[in-house]
């Protein structure tokens, strides 16, 4: 166990979330159209620019959300496999921000995008 300190660690986060997020039975369908390829380096960089200062993210990630059809359980799902992938790698401070920043998003969204 250790904490996130560079980008690498950012990279195994990201890459192992998604490795569970297309093979979940409630979430895989978001992600199933995506180019991974072109789509995994933005969440890198957006996780890197939050837990490491790392300049580079500036789009408006909120709005790429707003056309999906999301609802309480993907939330759910989303939150619970991100928290669990980084406690499977991670303990401190960092670690505790990546959850406690995750779920307020997606807080956020909730409220914003389900009707
Ligand atoms: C049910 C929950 C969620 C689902 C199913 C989901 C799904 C997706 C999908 C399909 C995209 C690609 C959109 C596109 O390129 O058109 C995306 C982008 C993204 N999502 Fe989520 N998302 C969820 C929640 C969250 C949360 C809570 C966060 C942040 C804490 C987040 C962070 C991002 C980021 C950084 C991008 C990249 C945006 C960009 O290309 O600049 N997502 N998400």
């Amino acid at each position: 166990m250790k904490e996130i300190e560079s980008i690498g660690d950012v990279e195994l986060l990201v890459d192992t979330f998604y490795q569970k997020l297309v093979k979940d039975d409630l979430v895989s369908h978001f992600f199933a159209e995506l180019n991974l390829k072109e789509h995994l380096p933005r969440v890198v960089q957006f996780w890197s620019f939050i837990l490491l200062d790392e300049a580079g993210y500036s789009a408006n990630m909120m709005e790429k959300h707003a056309r999906l059809d999301l609802n309480e359980e993907s939330f759910d799902r989303w939150l619970k496999l991100f928290h669990e992938t980084v406690d499977q790698f991670f303990v401190g401070e960092k670690a505790d921000l990546a959850k406690q920043r995750s779920t307020l998003i997606a807080w956020t969204m909730k409220t914003k995008f389900i009707k």
